[in-house]
């Protein structure tokens, strides 16, 4: 009798100190998991999320379904997660986004310091400049003189204020000195959509999604946003190569809500490593000129770390360049 309380008041400490878990108790996950992008099917989010959905719910023996909130430059999808149950069965994955919307936009309907539990960072890579084939400028050479005289003209695509796309889209007006026509989408799947139909005219997207149409001739790269050339776009310079001081990296995360019990979060940060270790899940982000962080970078901590300081650093520079946040539609 004693030896039972006992152990029922060690597993009350442990929970109460986070290291012990119902989901861990009942043998977490216990259903099919749900995995939000906060942007539309087809984009760059999205293809990764399905990746790493497959694999992980292999490793968890459980499903992981997919699901597109998308709205608010991703904050509908973060916004969700936020209010879902703190069981490890709902997950986020979200990219710098997710850190830039504090400044961004007012009422967000959760605290980005407080709402979310990193489960562990997944891929980096750079965008890449994309213009629809019938644009003049067959080359970054006559790409950005171009743009910088035709800006008033050229409509440029995003994925809602705060996406990758729409960062990219103010950085390259910045660097031109040259104001485009902002063209808003769910995502830059449906952007992409647009841009090879000829709809709009300059897409800034990530290489997940932009270098397959490059390679399909379907859209003209331009340039990337890396300091090196992309071994799957040999052919394409980098922005300053081409003399335009336009450099960006991306970088997805997996989320959790905040209150998650930390051994489901470890299951599922143990899950994403399994396919991040996996050399067909590699050779599949090299195709496309992403990659997976380096193995030191594949804890929570490390994520957390991160997320953590691009809070910081969005506050700092979308202060500086003098963005007031906007209400959320
Ligand atoms: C998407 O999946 O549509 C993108 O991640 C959007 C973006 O941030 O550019």
């Amino acid at each position: 009798m004693i030896a039972k309380t006992t152990r029922r008041l060690a597993l009350a400490g442990l929970l109460a100190l986070g290291l012990a878990s119902p989901a861990a108790a009942q043998g977490f996950p216990t259903k099919p998991l749900t995995l939000i992008v906060p942007f539309a099917a087809g984009g760059p989010s999205d293809v990764i999320a399905r990746l790493l959905a497959d694999h992980m719910g292999r490793t968890l023996g459980q499903q992981v379904v997919v699901e597109n909130i998308a709205g608010a430059g991703g904050t509908a999808g973060a916004k969700r997660l936020a209010a879902s149950d703190a069981d490890g069965h709902t997950l986020l994955i979200h990219h710098l986004a997710l850190a830039a919307a504090p400044s961004l936009y007012n009422n967000l309907g959760y605290d980005t310091q407080t709402a979310f539990a990193p489960v562990g960072l997944v891929n980096t890579g750079p965008m890449v400049v994309a213009g629809k084939l019938a644009l003049p400028p067959v080359d970054a050479k006559a790409f950005f003189p171009f743009a910088k005289l035709q800006a008033d003209k050229l409509t440029i695509a995003h994925a809602g204020i705060g996406s990758n796309a729409h960062l990219c889209a103010v950085l390259l007006s910045q660097a031109l000195g040259a104001k485009f026509t902002q063209v808003a989408y769910r995502g830059t799947g449906p952007a992409m959509n647009d841009l090879v139909a000829g709809q709009v005219d300059v897409l800034c997207d990530q290489s997940t999604t932009a270098v397959p149409q490059v390679q399909g001739d379907k859209v003209r790269a331009y340039a990337v946003t890396s300091t090196e050339r992309l071994g799957v776009l040999p052919n394409t310079p980098t922005a300053r190569e081409a003399g335009t001081d336009l450099e960006m990296t991306i970088w997805h995360g997996l989320y959790a809500p905040k209150a998650t019990p930390v051994a489901a979060l470890d299951k599922l940060n143990g899950a994403l490593k399994a396919a991040l270790k996996d050399p067909v899940v590699l050779e599949r982000f090299k195709s496309v000129g992403t990659s997976a962080f380096p193995e030191a970078e594949w804890s929570r901590d490390a994520h957390a770390k991160r997320f953590g300081s691009e809070i910081s650093k969005w506050a700092a520079s979308l202060k500086a360049a003098g963005v007031t946040p906007q209400n959320v539609n």
